[in-house]
């Protein structure tokens, strides 16, 4: 079924080739006038021309060999008098990942590792063992319009250009893209550990969505998250420098991640420009707001609110910086107040404590179900954590929040052949539906043990949206909790008017999906 590996590789190539031509002519440029220039201004209203970072490589030809297998995903839903808030869609989870090499999972997997990870479920490494295809398939074949990207800061391109794991792991026939030692942005899991991403750079996966983009300038909205990380498996862990610095030949450290600042975020946010040129194709907080007082007053006056409609935002980008400590989005908004002439939306955790700004509409419902651990899971639970987060989800969405909702976390979902989560979130009405596991042709084929669970492999768990009346494969649906009269009928002319919407009252919380 999906293109093999091989082939994805050769894309790889070849992106290189172009990239690297791009990193000649701007990142050289950019040396010569002198690191401050790589953090540049905020980027005013108009279009963001070529300034000194400007001279965009050309973006990469896309390489397709073939027809891809599976039909591809139809845009054509009608959704006429729709509002973008009244659209689901599904998306993927650090959607460049590819899972690391053996003989790294085997490393982290041994005893003294295990015990320097703490029993830290984030960091366990079977949480790391899953493969996406890569962005033009997403996009073309499994329908994908939202992506998750981390966003590393590395300004000398050594953050990942010699990955300890490897050292450590005595892995030698693993030969990096040469887009590890660029300058700018990285997207992985861990610098050292999880480093396997199918695009590397923040710019490089922006320019194959955006190289898609103008082909196909009917889509429906991509979103786009963007997520800053600053902090790795091990941290500088004494024990394992040690290690290192036994080996023979070129003695390395741990890589120290750099922290991320205000000037960072601004820099994160000219990446986006360099790669979308014409700031029309990207949909702008600033445009909701109007004369409200904030973007939730802007999003919450009604089902529905003043989200803009679907139908003029065809073929446009949404991006929204992640901040799931409470770091960024304060960060952010010193720069852009209300975020009134900022370029990210910004996420915060509905599902946790944390104190949602009245500039924040986008809410994430993510993390791990049924107990902090793969070992402490259980389907009960999970179910019980399932009722819980629909209905927030719920809530939220039919406030005017948009939210994104995990289907899986972790890996555990699709070891244990486990549903409901992604059931729960399709019916509480999440807009985006976030998953690992678009694709059952990309399961691992060898699959990793997972400590104390049953399942020590992968089931034939893969997340899709359910198909429309008359079972065309669109890359999206009417939302059931802000669509009138649609519910669980999506008609040809669209989700419902924002008038209709207005109408809907508050429902109960959904029950069902999650009731075993
Ligand atoms: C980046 O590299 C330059 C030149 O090699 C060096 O002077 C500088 O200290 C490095 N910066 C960081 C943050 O590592
Ligand atoms: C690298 O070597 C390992 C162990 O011999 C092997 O399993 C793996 O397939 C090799 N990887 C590549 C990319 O050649
Ligand atoms: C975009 O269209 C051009 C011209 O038809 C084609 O050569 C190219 O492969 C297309 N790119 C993508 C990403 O579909
Ligand atoms: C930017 O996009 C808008 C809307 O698609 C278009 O009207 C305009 O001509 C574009 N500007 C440039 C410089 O390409
Ligand atoms: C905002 O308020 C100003 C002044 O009251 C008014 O002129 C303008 O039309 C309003 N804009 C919108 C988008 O409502
Ligand atoms: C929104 O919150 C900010 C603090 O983050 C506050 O300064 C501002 O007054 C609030 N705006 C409204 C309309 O409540
Ligand atoms: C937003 O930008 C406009 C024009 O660039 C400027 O006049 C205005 O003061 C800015 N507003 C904020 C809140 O920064
Ligand atoms: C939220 O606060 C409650 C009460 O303090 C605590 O029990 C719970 O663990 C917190 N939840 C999260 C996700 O932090
Ligand atoms: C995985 O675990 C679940 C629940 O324990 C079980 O129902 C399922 O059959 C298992 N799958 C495999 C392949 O072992
Ligand atoms: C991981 O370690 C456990 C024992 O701790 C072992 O049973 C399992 O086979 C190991 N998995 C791999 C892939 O080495
Ligand atoms: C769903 O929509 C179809 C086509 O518009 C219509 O024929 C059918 O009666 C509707 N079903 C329900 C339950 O509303
Ligand atoms: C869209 O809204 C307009 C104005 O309210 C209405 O005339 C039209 O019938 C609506 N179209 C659809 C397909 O619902």
């Amino acid at each position: 079924m999906g293109r093999s590996l091989a082939t994805q590789a050769c894309l790889l190539v070849l992106l290189c080739s172009a990239t690297a031509w791009a990193k000649n002519s701007r990142w050289e440029r950019v040396l010569q006038a002198g690191a401050d220039a790589t953090v540049a201004q905020a980027p005013a209203a108009p279009a963001v021309s070529s300034g000194p970072l400007g001279g965009m490589a050309p973006a990469p030809a896309p390489m397709m060999d073939g027809p891809p297998p599976l039909p591809k995903a139809s845009d054509a839903l009608a959704l006429t008098n729709s509002t973008l808030n009244q659209l689901q869609t599904l998306g993927t989870y650090q959607s460049d990942h590819v899972t690391p090499p053996m003989g790294v999972m085997k490393l982290l997997n041994s005893s003294s590792y295990q015990q320097a990870l703490g029993g830290n479920p984030y960091y366990a490494p079977e949480s790391f063992q899953y493969t996406l295809p890569d962005i033009f398939f997403q996009l073309d074949a499994l329908g994908i319009r939202q992506f998750h990207f981390n966003a590393w800061k590395d300004p000398n391109g050594t953050l990942a250009s010699s990955p300890a794991g490897l050292k450590l792991a005595g892995v030698t026939n693993v030969t990096l893209d040469p887009k590890y030692s660029y300058f700018g942005y990285k997207t992985f899991g861990d610098p050292d550990f999880d480093f396997q991403s199918s695009c590397v750079t923040v710019e490089t996966c922006l320019q194959l969505i955006q190289s898609w983009s103008v082909n196909h300038t009917d889509h429906i909205p991509i979103t786009v998250y963007l997520e800053p990380r600053e902090t790795t498996i091990f941290g500088n862990s004494a024990s394992i420098n040690q290690q290192l610095a036994s080996q023979p030949g070129n003695p390395q450290q741990l890589a120290v991640p750099y922290p991320i600042g205000a000037d960072d975020l601004i820099e994160l946010q000219n990446t986006v420009y360099r790669v979308f040129t014409n700031q029309s194709d990207v949909i702008l907080p600033g445009s909701l707001l109007g004369n409200y007082s904030s973007l939730q007053a802007a999003t919450q006056n009604g089902v529905g609110g003043s989200w803009p409609m679907m139908d003029d935002n065809r073929g446009k980008v949404l991006f929204v910086l992640v901040d799931s400590t409470g770091k960024y989005g304060p960060l952010y908004r010193q720069q852009f107040p209300d975020l009134r002439n900022a370029t990210f939306f910004v996420s915060q955790p509905g599902n946790g404590n944390a104190t949602v700004d009245n500039s924040t509409v986008f809410l994430d419902f993510l993390g791990p179900l049924g107990g902090s651990t793969v070992a402490t899971w259980t389907n009960k639970s999970a179910n019980a954590a399932v009722k819980k987060d629909m209905a927030s989800v719920q809530d939220a969405v039919r406030k005017g929040y948009m939210t994104r909702v995990a289907a899986d976390w972790q890996t555990v979902e699709a070891r244990e052949n486990y549903y409901n989560r992604s059931l729960g979130a399709i019916k509480a009405g999440g807009n985006f539906i976030q998953t690992s596991f678009p694709n059952v042709a990309q399961l691992p084929t060898f699959a990793y043990s997972v400590k104390g669970s049953s399942n020590t492999t992968y089931t034939s768990y893969t997340i899709s949206l359910p198909l429309r009346l008359g079972g065309a494969f669109n890359a999206g649906r009417c939302n059931p909790q802000t669509s009138a009269g649609i519910v669980a009928n999506e008609t040809a002319s669209g989700c419902g008017s924002a008038a209709d919407n207005a109408l809907l009252t508050p429902a109960p919380a959904p029950a069902g999906a999650a009731s075993t």
